[in-house]
């Protein structure tokens, strides 16, 4: 199952420049800093970001496995990536006949997670160093290369309805867009 597409996108995405940041740490992309082109090609095709976030990753980090959201929620992402060489990205889906792992986290939350390889089949991997489309419900980790990788994620839903788009929908939407296709 393929989990990303490299994007080409008909605009030049402008990143806000935060101040430079060397420790791992998520932050809120205000909406006076998101570029208006992203913003109108979005609602062209009838969608709006949700949850904008720039990430930094310190080198040679290596994410626990995790989903962004719950997979009934969905989580389809853009990525705009910047300052990253050979981050790879795998995705798995649990082996057949193993349930679902939680534990308690600090704030006394039941969440998923605790997986070990031996839980898991791997369902897709890729370098994901450039803009792209990621499925993001599904579980994931993220092998960062030797650099301070910025990325400004997305998260993408239908403006009429509200909801997440599924990475079905996103596939359809999003195809004229990827690298290399066609249908461009
Ligand atoms: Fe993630």
């Amino acid at each position: 199952m393929k989990c990303y597409h490299y994007l080409n996108l008909p605009f030049e995405f402008k990143p806000y420049k935060f101040p430079p940041i060397k420790v791992h740490v998520e932050l809120e992309i205000k909406e006076h800093m998101i570029d208006q082109n992203f913003k109108n090609w979005l609602s062209s095709l009838g969608l709006a970001y949700d949850i904008p976030r720039m990430l930094i990753a310190v080198p040679n980090q290596q994410y626990t496995i995790h989903r962004d959201s719950s997979p009934e929620y969905g989580c389809v992402k853009i990525n705009f990536i910047y300052n990253s060489q050979q981050a790879k990205m795998i995705w798995y889906k649990i082996k057949s006949g193993q349930s679902i792992k939680t534990y308690t986290n600090t704030l006394g939350e039941t969440v998923e997670g605790g997986y070990t390889l031996n839980d898991l089949d791997i369902l897709d991997q890729g370098i994901l160093d450039s803009v792209s489309l990621v499925n993001a419900h599904d579980l994931h980790s993220v092998h960062n290369g030797n650099t301070f990788r910025q990325c400004y994620s997305f998260a993408l839903k239908h403006i009429n309805t509200d909801k997440r788009i599924t990475w079905e929908e996103a596939e359809k939407i999003f195809l004229p867009y990827f690298t290399g296709s066609l249908s461009r």
